[in-house]
């Protein structure tokens, strides 16, 4: 297994170098990636390549049984970059350009900046593709991070953009309702960057985000085209960042090897990082496998205040709650906190001092215990019955039209997927165009941009035997953004069993909620409400207001061999999201892993024969956790009985008998 840590030799004098690969060899790591910010350093002036130093860092490295990955150093520009073509500085909306001096400032539609990123990663290739030491290769660095750009070669790659998408001006002037306005355009070249995100056409706006979304998977596929022609025994990833917005990861990790992700779930108090769950789960979904940790969270953090510090245990912690969702490798940022530029606050596994302390012991405890792992997890993956889709075009036209204001589409995901992580079922989250067929529950929360075809496959689903659950403000929307004619929820009228003509957001007032059937008692419904006819459904909440009698807040449709849910309001209390896991895992016949006490993670990886459940807990307390299966605990090699017992931060890697 591939265990590591983010290192930057550039940083520190050449004569430490060595000193730095004893310690991490003599704490177990075998992996670290290099380079992605050193451009400066391999190319100090245009076409002048050094590679020098950065042969001697690798050599010290492999010397010590450490191989590298590489990074493409395009994230941070060089002064000379924005001196000899000022063109490749990213435009403000003003019509300035950005201050060269922070990274991820470029231009992407700039011919040169394209030129100089290809020519830097060709000579990398060149000059790397036969080192044994090297296993592969990041692209740039947390690509979509970026500065927006608005100059005018932006503005024209999305004319051709849209060219290319809907052929004629007619089709582009069907799609956005260019109607209204009086926005129809006479010319392509009229067309300008839909700049304000609550103002502008919802339509533009959207495909203002695909164009973009594009254009830094394209600034990758450049860079891929290179690498895998040059160095096709070295695998390429990317360092993706978890639940980010910005740039549709199913098309950005569509031609990598594999997926790998960057992770800091220390902010305030301790709690539960259910977000760090969700967002190793979207990882794995990408490419529907297992992923890497590029950049693990090692320390306190930040960039001029920081983080409260990593309790002893947590770090070792945060990075099995990866591995228990599918990190087959764990690389720690950074090996050690600088002494210069703006992350000298991000602590590493050594502080400023460079001296073994905690964090290094704590590492190269975890370290140990992956070596004696790997060979156990090695092939094995979580196997969920469940699902939830994962949408990012919904996630950026919300972004402009939200409809009630606490329409956060991660927080209206979490609300559904904390409730089955409590409960100790997984899920995987997948493509709105992914076939729901191989899972016996699918969530659709918050799927504003459904397009006919979507709908369609799922109200087929559901005749089909499958669980289907969606909410508020689903299929409002087809793929151009404009709203479905049909009533509400359109397509899926009749697998739902329900009617909406009307709705409403609440801003500052709630209504009460009784339910039944399981969800007996009093709860508030919040925020929004869907006046939702049930047709042919049950009700399974309905609302206390006079006005509201007649209509339903949760309802429950037999269609075909299966049931389709819709929630068509936010509930105030967690428990009813509970109630809600409970009832639909029953119905999907999906049992927990096992019942997991408050605040401990249950998940379960499998594959050659294998079971392994591994079990985090979250909190500064020791739990106990009741064990419906006989197995072994692996990092102690004991055989469990009736409980595993959690110390505070504690972890157990249990293999069930077979
Ligand atoms: C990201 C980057 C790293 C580093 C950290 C801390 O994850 O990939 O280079 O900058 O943030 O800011
Ligand atoms: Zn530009």
């Amino acid at each position: 297994m591939y265990v590591g840590a983010d290192y930057y030799p550039e940083h520190w004098p050449e004569e430490r170098w060595e000193t730095d690969a004893r310690l991490m060899k003599e704490a177990g790591l075998n992996i670290v990636r290099v380079a992605e910010f050193a451009w400066v350093n391999m190319e100090p002036e245009e076409g002048a390549y050094r590679f020098d130093w950065l042969d001697r860092a690798i050599e010290t490295l492999g010397a010590h049984g450490i191989g590298v990955i590489l990074g493409t150093p395009t994230a941070a520009m060089p002064a000379w970059v924005a001196d000899k073509y000022p063109e490749t500085l990213a435009q403000k909306k003003d019509g300035t350009r950005v201050t060269w001096g922070m990274r991820k400032n470029n231009c992407f539609t700039s011919g040169a900046y394209r030129m100089l990123s290809e020519r830097i990663t060709r000579a990398m290739a060149v000059h790397y593709a036969g080192n044994p030491h090297v296993a592969g290769w990041q692209t740039d660095n947390e690509i979509g991070g970026h500065e927006v750009c608005y100059c005018a070669s932006c503005r024209r790659g999305y004319q051709d953009w849209l060219r290319r998408r809907y052929g004629t001006l007619q089709e582009l002037n069907r799609a956005w309702g260019t109607h209204f306005w009086s926005e129809a355009f006479g010319t392509w070249g009229e067309i300008t960057i839909p700049d304000d995100a609550a103002a502008h056409n919802p339509s533009a706006y959207l495909d203002w985000r695909r164009f973009f979304s594009d254009l830094n998977v394209e600034f990758q596929a450049d860079q891929l085209r290179i690498l895998r022609k040059t160095c096709p025994g070295q695998f390429v990833t990317h360092n993706f960042m978890g639940l980010f917005r910005e740039i549709n990861y199913y098309d950005l990790a569509e031609d990598l090897d594999f997926v790998s992700w960057d992770n800091y779930p220390v902010h305030g108090k301790p709690g539960v990082p259910y977000g760090a769950s969700m967002a190793a789960d979207v990882m794995r979904g990408l490419k529907k496998k297992n992923f890497w940790i590029m950049e693990q969270t090692s320390g306190t953090h930040g960039w001029g205040t920081f983080t409260r510090n990593p309790r002893p245990g947590e770090i070792r912690k945060i990075a099995y709650q990866q591995v228990a969702r599918g990190a087959d490798a764990m690389i720690w940022f950074r090996w050690r906190a600088c002494t210069a530029g703006r992350e000298q606050y991000w602590h590493g596994v050594l502080g400023h001092d460079g001296k073994p302390l905690r964090r290094y012991r704590e590492i190269k405890q975890t370290a140990g215990e992956y070596h004696a792992l790997a060979e156990k997890i090695e092939g094995t993956t979580l196997k969920p019955q469940a699902a939830i889709v994962y949408d990012y075009e919904s996630h950026w036209a919300l972004a402009a039209q939200p409809a009630y204001r606490e329409n956060r589409y991660h927080e209206v995901l979490a609300r559904y997927y904390d409730a089955f992580y409590r409960a100790g079922i997984s899920v995987d989250m997948i493509r709105p165009d992914d076939d729901p067929g191989g899972y016996r529950l699918v969530l659709a929360p918050d799927l504003y941009v459904m397009p006919d075809e979507t709908a369609a496959r799922l109200a087929e689903y559901v005749r089909g035997g499958g669980i289907l659950l969606t909410d508020c403000r689903s299929g409002v929307k087809d793929e151009s953004g404009l709203c479905h004619e049909r009533t509400l929820p359109g397509l899926l009228g009749e697998a739902l069993g329900i009617s909406i003509e009307e709705y409403e957001s609440m801003p500052d007032f709630e209504y009460r909620m009784a339910g039944a059937n399981g969800f007996d008692g009093e709860w508030t419904a919040r925020h929004y409400a869907d006046w939702v006819t049930p047709v042919k459904a049950e009700v399974l909440a309905r609302y206390g207001e006079w006005h509201m009698e007649a209509f339903a807040a949760l309802t429950r449709n037999r269609y075909g061999d299966g049931y389709g849910y819709y929630m068509g309001t936010v509930c105030g209390e967690e428990a009813f999201y509970d109630a809600l896991a409970a009832e639909l895992a029953e119905k999907a016949g999906i049992r927990p892993i096992l019942a997991p006490p408050a605040g401990v993670e249950a998940t379960m990886r499998e594959g050659n024969g294998r079971k392994i459940v591994f079990l985090v807990n979250h909190t500064e307390e020791e739990k106990e956790v009741g064990l419906p299966f006989a197995g072994t605990e692996l990092i102690s090699g004991k055989k469990t009985g009736m409980s595993a017992r959690l110390g505070r931060y504690g972890v157990a890697v249990i293999e069930i008998d077979r």
